[in-house]
């Protein structure tokens, strides 16, 4: 089966046990039996691989991996894996993913995967005469990066351009900071863009006269843009008591709180992160990279906002938007290592980073729209019940089929607390 006969509506999926759940993924051909005891945590990363990974290793720490059903992206349907261990974020990317469908899903674009690396030259005598004899040299640098990594040369990547900024005040005085523009392909590229630039120092010590302290990438990765938007039919917001113009303006409402408060803006974009986080996550890649790209892309403009964008179209229907910086890899790091990662590629059927990073971003604005629905409309608790109900069933020592039972109860009782959810426990076992 190719990507594109893939459906990823799985009905009742929900609902199903386990192994059911599994079955249906690999008769649809999304993943082969072989991959179950990898997501099992068998077969998955073992002890051995972690200790080449990080120092000091002394176990491995699991999460769940949900997935997230309903996504169209660029008109392919696909089933996004999400390591996450906050209830409701699956489900409210799925249902969200829904009503998006019917506008024709998620449309995502990005932008050549360059990333900035940075050299921090100090003890500059003349500022700008140093300035320009690294420009006047640009050819010859560039020149000389393209030689450093020839593996990223013969996939098409390499040096793309050269920056020289002058920092005319700092707690240190002023200094020139070169930036080095590099395609690193299908990598998240800190290890292609930190030896580029570790290469380069010597020679821009020579043109400047200064000496190069830092060289080390950015995660500000405001060349390498991920950008989403969808549009949501105003048909499909109506529910409850709730009219679809209601919705529709409350969204608004609640994403303009986020573009003038920071405030709100800050949790507007944690909400926007669950989403995105989780898919990085899954992938094996630098989740605090995408973390820092993100807050400091939102604060950009010398004032942080929200991430997002909602409005309406001439019809009436909900329109959302949402850019960021997205700097993640499919070849090399723990993607290449860990098999979990590894699974998560395949599921999604990923050839390209930018790919991965378009997925991840529709991810992100699915989320944003299932937080601010359930804000702008009951509150995000009532959701939230059901789900926190069921770790508070667990935590409290409930197990098999009392977990639903005592999650059910404890909503229906409004007290979902462990102390509560013990006393019940108790009762059943005294009956
Ligand atoms: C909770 O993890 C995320 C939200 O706070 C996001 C938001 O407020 O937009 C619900």
């Amino acid at each position: 089966m190719t990507n594109s006969d893939k459906n990823s509506r799985i009905s009742g999926f929900y609902d199903l046990p386990l192994e059911q759940r599994h079955a249906e993924l690999a008769q649809r051909g999304f993943l082969d039996p072989d991959d179950f005891p990898v997501l099992e945590g068998q077969g998955g990363l073992t002890i051995k691989q972690a200790q080449h990974m990080i120092e000091n290793v002394v176990g491995l720490y699991s999460l769940p991996l949900g997935l997230a059903l309903n996504f169209t992206v660029n008109g392919r349907d696909v089933i996004i894996p999400m390591a996450v261990e906050e209830p409701s974020v699956v489900a409210g990317a799925s249902f969200m993913a829904n009503l998006a469908r019917a506008g024709g899903g998620f449309t995502a674009q990005t932008t050549p995967p360059e990333m900035i690396g940075q050299m921090q030259v100090l003890d500059v005598h003349d500022l700008n005469q140093a300035r320009q004899n690294v420009l006047d040299q640009k050819a010859d640098l560039l020149a000389e990066a393209a030689e450093i990594d020839p593996i990223l040369k013969k996939l098409g990547g390499g040096p793309r351009d050269l920056e020289v900024r002058l920092i005319e005040e700092s707690p240190i005085g002023a200094f020139l900071v070169v930036h080095l523009i590099y395609d690193v392909r299908d990598a998240m590229g800190a290890n292609a863009v930190n030896t580029a630039c570790e290469r380069l120092a010597p020679q821009i010590e020579t043109l400047t006269g200064g000496r190069v302290h830092l060289r080390i990438l950015s995660n500000l990765a405001d060349r390498r843009l991920a950008k989403a938007s969808c549009t949501i039919s105003l048909s499909e917001l109506a529910f409850g008591d709730f009219s679809a113009e209601d919705v529709r303006d409350g969204i608004i409402a609640a994403w303009a709180f986020a573009a003038v408060d920071p405030y709100r803006a800050a949790t507007h974009n944690k909400g926007i992160m669950n989403g995105v986080d989780a898919v990085v996550l899954a992938t094996g890649n630098d989740w605090r990279a995408i973390e820092a790209g993100a807050h400091a892309y939102a604060a950009r403009n010398g004032r942080y906002t929200s991430l997002s964008k909602w409005g309406s179209d001439a019809e009436g229907n909900l329109v959302g938007e949402l850019e960021m910086p997205m700097a993640v890899g499919i070849v090399g790091g723990a993607t290449k290592v860990h098999p979990g990662a590894q699974v998560a590629l395949k599921i999604m059927g990923i050839s390209s980073a930018n790919e991965l990073a378009e997925i991840i971003i529709s991810a992100g604005l699915a989320q944003n729209l299932a937080a601010l629905r359930a804000l702008a409309t009951e509150g995000i608790q009532r959701g939230h019940m059901g789900l926190h109900a069921r770790q508070v069933a667990i935590a409290a020592g409930a197990r098999d089929d009392e977990i639903n039972r005592l999650a059910q109860q404890l909503v229906t009782e409004k007290t979902v607390r462990v102390d509560r959810a013990k006393a019940i426990l108790e009762e059943w076992n005294e009956k």
